[in-house]
């Protein structure tokens, strides 16, 4: 039996949800997967890491599981840049890049697979040497995609690794990031604490609030339901946008905070994007927090460690 997917024209943070819809659960006894590549022309981070991922879970399941690419006639551009961004030698697909690599440190960081928390720090280095470069955000915003990822390992409780990959694009003034596991999912992770979720959606409500997090262990330190809360504020302030898919329900982040019902992601896939022109002073978030007493709260906190 054969199962196929086919990846769209365009995969980007805004159909997400059309190329996620192809990741069928059912297909897991199956021995051959096909991907149909050859209809695709634009491809962003987004989208790398959301199907790499998706490959690797399901090559996971069984031995002697066989991934077959169908290719356009011709190499298109969406097709080398994903050679370039690592994409067949991630997945273990014999493709070779036709052109010369040139470095690009400061444009791109191509697809990571990080096993760890303790592998992480390169990576959150590369992705933030872009930021600094290209956007007027402060320092700090170390925060952000250090928070996200370390999420994937504090929450996502996957045996599986976590992919990364960023992109600045000069003409869109944006970098994007994205970030994406096969975990249990933002509802997974906090039903332990709050038994009244009533969907996904839900769930990535409360996880956006201050103060909030899934966590039942003795790590309060490390855990203090902020990280989420000052990513949205950052990306707020910065005009940018901010996307939250798990299990089946998405918020997206841009002025407003949108929640849909989308097809099921078996883990969490977050995207950013930062706007290059509009600066942030993270210290700013921080210092309307100290305000609130939020700081004196946590360390009541802690007194029990
Ligand atoms: N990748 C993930 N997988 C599962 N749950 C997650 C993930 N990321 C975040 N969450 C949930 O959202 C909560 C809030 O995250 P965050 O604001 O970073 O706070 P903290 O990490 O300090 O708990 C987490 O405690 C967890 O329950
Ligand atoms: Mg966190």
């Amino acid at each position: 039996m054969l199962s196929k997917i086919v990846l769209p024209q365009r995969v980007e943070p805004t159909n997400i949800d059309q190329l996620i819809a192809q990741f069928k659960d059912d297909t897991e006894n199956q021995k051959v997967l096909i991907v149909d590549l050859s209809s695709v022309e634009y491809i962003t981070p987004t989208g790398l890491v959301a199907t790499v991922a998706y490959l690797k879970k399901w090559r996971s399941k069984k031995e002697q599981k066989q991934i077959k690419f169908i290719y356009p006639s011709e190499c298109s551009n969406a097709l080398s840049y994903m050679a370039r961004m690592n994409f067949f030698t991630v997945v273990g697909e014999n493709f070779t890049y036709p052109y010369t690599v040139r470095t690009a440190e400061d444009r791109l960081c191509e697809i990571t697979e990080i096993k760890s928390a303790s592998e992480a720090g390169s990576v959150i280095n590369r992705i933030m040497g872009i930021i600094e470069t290209r956007t007027k955000i402060s320092s700090g915003l170390s925060t952000s995609v250090g928070e996200i990822i370390d999420n994937a390992f504090h929450h996502s409780s996957s045996e599986l690794p976590c992919y990364v990959c960023a992109q600045y694009y000069p003409n869109l003034r944006k970098v994007e990031v994205a970030i994406v596991d096969c975990g249990i999912g933002y509802r997974g992770s906090l039903s332990r604490v709050h038994r009244d979720l009533k969907d996904d959606k839900h769930a990535i409500k409360l996880a956006l609030q201050k103060n909030v997090t899934g966590n039942i262990e003795n790590n309060k330190r490390l855990n203090t339901g902020l990280g989420l809360y000052v990513t949205k504020k950052i990306i707020e302030m910065n005009r940018g946008k901010m996307l939250i898919y798990t299990g089946k329900g998405m918020c997206i982040i841009e002025k407003t905070e949108n929640f849909y019902d989308v097809p099921k992601w078996g883990g969490t896939l977050v995207s950013l994007e930062f706007n290059t022109e509009i600066g942030v002073d993270v210290k700013k978030i921080f210092d309307e927090m100290e305000g609130e007493n939020f700081f004196e709260l946590d360390d009541s906190m802690f007194e029990d460690l």
